[in-house]
């Protein structure tokens, strides 16, 4: 059984990651043309900078949850046979434990030098304009795919989709590509695991709307029987 896991913000709503767009999101608070795209960058590096040394710094603040572990163990399992794709560009998958794991919008806890191309590991703030580990330049942006920019490897996501038997997409609104097209790209099954229906409710085969932290794990346990 060959499963394609799609994950957005949702699931990691109850670990205390702001979702982008349900009331009092990122988004409410904040403009995405001012701190996510690159002619914002380019305008006003100080602002996006501080806009993702926050997320980054909020990362220690808050762990993986009960959906981010159900996955974990779905992986024990089904090993090289599911491929979880995130919109997410928190670490929580990771730290709970997953090991394929495909960030589509890049990751906080990654900086891309704009000199050398290089991108780091990173924990801490970039808002400092710190050295390139490899070239030494002030260059270094966070990893981030903004609006405008082309997500992470597509065409694995698309060869995956592709070769499924099962396509789930959890915890995302539905409604920025490429992601929301996932459903129509996937050749099995479909399931829609949100808190309400997405905009691409109606396309999924079946949908269970609810919290992550219980709509996962029951998922996970009635797939693995
Ligand atoms: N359990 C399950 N689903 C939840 C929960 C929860 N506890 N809390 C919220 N949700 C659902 C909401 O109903 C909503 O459909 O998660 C979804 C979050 O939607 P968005 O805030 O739009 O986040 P996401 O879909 O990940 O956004 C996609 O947009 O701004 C860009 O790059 C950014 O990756 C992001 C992309």
């Amino acid at each position: 059984m060959r499963v394609v896991v799609l994950t957005g913000a949702g699931i990691s709503a109850e670990s205390g990651l702001s979702t982008f767009r349900d009331s009092g999101g990122l988004w409410d608070g904040h403009d995405p043309m001012q701190v996510a795209t690159p002619e914002a960058y380019a305008d006003d590096p100080a602002l996006v900078q501080r806009f993702y040394d926050e997320r980054r710094a909020a990362l220690e603040r808050v762990r993986p949850n009960a959906a981010h572990h159900a996955l974990v163990r779905l992986e024990e399992t089904l090993r090289d046979d599911l491929l979880v794709v995130t919109q997410n560009v928190d670490d929580l998958h990771e730290r709970a434990g997953s090991r394929r794991v495909h960030h589509i919008h890049g990751r906080l806890r990654s900086a891309w030098c704009t000199t050398c191309g290089g991108r780091h590991e990173w924990d801490g703030p970039l808002g400092h304009e710190p050295p390139c580990p490899a070239c030494d330049a002030t260059t270094l942006r966070p990893d981030i795919v903004w609006f405008g920019e082309i997500p992470y490897g597509m065409d694995l996501v698309e060869q995956a989709l592709a070769e499924c038997d099962l396509f789930v997409s959890i915890g995302t609104s539905g409604v920025v590509y490429p992601a929301a097209a996932f459903v129509h790209w996937a050749r099995g099954e479909t399931l829609e695991l949100n808190l309400e229906p997405s905009a691409g409710a109606t396309d999924f085969a079946r949908t269970l709307h609810g919290p992550a932290t219980r709509l996962v794990p029951a998922w996970v346990e009635e797939l693995l029987g």
